[in-house]
């Protein structure tokens, strides 16, 4: 890399010189994505140039002067007319350059008291609000899919897993509310984010404070900020709020992975428990038989970058020193890819949920044709005196018998039943698949009448949520 320092040297062909600032220059831009933050960027500063003129640190002319200016900016941007310039680096200076272009002079009293770098944090703050919001009620969209399906299905009975392997009946409604109960405490920690978010750096200038008389509690009001930062230094150089959007984005697309492999395997030939509608798949380029479960595959493989940002802006913000360093500038694209991954991913698969056909008779056939009631048996034992862990071997080894003689318990008669114990009585014979699950009558529990109520408390809580 000789000569890469000094453009002068004698090794760099004017060429690789030209190429060198270039990159140099490149390197530092960011205006490709913090342009995103128009809004926010236009709004903190009409804030700031207003309370300028209150406090009557400018004159009240170039207040006017000034808001109407980037009045003029925001909507410029808005239309796409706005031209953006690489080499002013940032949405800070292409904002400022041109108000300068359209107001003169007075562009350059907006400055005052104020510093880029409380000015990013509340951009990026307020722009984090905003993606809490969208991510919240993203989330109670998909709770709201959730609900409306397992409503229908309060009677349905599919196996349910451990280890993969079938365990103990439920009933579909049950398992649907339990991703209800992810994406709640998802859409809590993205409120408890914004909350986090909920704070106005601004006035801490670049580091220190600013010399001006300036309110900052008023510029909080109008950009509706809850709260004012209590130490300069830290405002400047916080980032936590980004690291908990992270944070709740990296869960939430944890919780959607685990759903959407759910649906892959439920909608494979081998299960068979669903089919996703057309939208949400599409057909193989050799294999015309085939409908891919891309849409869930998707959700599933974006999730790592969501989990990259996370670890990127942790590692990012480690070891650097106070106050604010460039190296802030990195927060951004990971906060925004994570955004648009996670909330675009909460709405496929709100999608997903509301447009696939359930199977019914494929779930109970599945769970009828296993050994899903053996818990129950051995409850049964239980019921008659027997320690639960002698029943447990009984009902175990009576399993295994039937493997062995390829049956399932459905056909085994009561005297049967008493050669594996003499306690079993006629009551073992009313063991099904619907019993079992109507058994299970605990807070909590699968049973058609909890998962009812607990149904009827989710549809509040989603009004309440609006
Ligand atoms: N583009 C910068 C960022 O996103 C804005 C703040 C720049 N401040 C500075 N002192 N260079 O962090």
């Amino acid at each position: 890399m000789s000569g890469q320092n000094n453009g002068s040297n004698e090794n760099t062909t004017p060429a690789a010189a030209a190429r060198g600032s270039e990159l140099a220059s490149d390197f530092t831009v960011s205006v490709h994505y913090d342009s995103r933050m128009y809004k926010e960027d236009i709004a903190g500063s009409i804030a700031h140039a207003r309370m300028l003129g209150r406090q009557g640190i400018i004159e009240s002319d170039d207040t006017e002067k000034i808001v109407d200016g980037l009045t003029t900016i925001a909507a410029e941007m808005e239309t796409g007319e706005f031209v953006w310039n690489p080499d002013l680096e940032d949405i800070h200076m292409n904002v400022e350059s041109r108000l300068y272009e359209l107001i003169g002079d007075a562009a350059g009293r907006l400055h005052t008291a104020r510093s880029r770098n409380d000015q990013v944090a509340t951009d990026t703050r307020l722009w984090t609000q905003g993606a809490c919001a969208r991510a919240f009620e993203a989330a109670v969209s998909l709770q709201t899919a959730l609900v409306n399906l397992a409503e229908q299905h309060i009677d349905t009975i599919v196996p349910g897993y451990t280890h993969m392997q079938r365990g103990q009946p439920v009933v579909l409604a049950h398992h649907l509310m339990a991703y209800f109960e992810m994406f709640d405490r998802d859409a809590t920690r993205f409120a408890q984010t914004a909350e986090s978010a909920d704070v106005l750096p601004l006035g801490s200038g670049a580091m220190a404070g600013v010399p001006y008389a300036i309110d900052r509690k008023w510029v909080a009001d109008q950009l509706d900020f809850d709260d004012i930062s209590r130490n300069s230094m830290d405002a400047v150089s916080d980032r936590d709020f980004i690291v908990e959007f992270l944070t709740a984005s990296s869960l939430a697309m944890a919780h959607l992975s685990r759903l959407a492999e759910e649906l892959v395997i439920w909608s494979s030939d081998e299960f068979g428990f669903i089919k996703l509608s057309d939208e949400y798949t599409s057909g193989s380029s050799i294999m015309p038989q085939k409908r891919n479960p891309d849409f869930a595959e998707l959700i599933r493989g974006k999730t790592g970058r969501v989990y990259g940002s996370l670890m990127g802006l942790l590692i990012t913000i480690k070891g650097l020193p106070l106050t604010y360093n460039r190296d802030l500038q990195e927060d951004k694209e990971g906060l925004f890819d994570a955004a648009d991954t996670v909330i675009t991913a909460l709405e496929a698969a709100a999608g997903m949920i509301s447009g696939m056909t359930i199977n019914a008779d494929r779930m109970r056939q599945a769970a009828s044709n296993s050994f899903v009631l053996a818990t129950d048996i051995a409850d049964h034992l239980v019921d008659k005196g027997v320690p639960f862990r002698e029943a447990y071997i009984a009902v175990s080894d009576l399993s295994k018998q039937c493997i062995a003689d390829g049956i399932g318990f459905g056909e085994l008669s009561l005297s049967d039943f008493q050669k594996a114990s003499d306690l079993f009585d006629e009551g073992v014979m009313e063991i099904t698949l619907d019993s079992a699950v109507a058994a299970r009558n605990v807070p909590g529990g699968t049973a058609p009448e909890r998962v009812r109520a607990a149904i009827t408390e989710a549809k509040q809580m989603l009004a309440e949520a609006e």
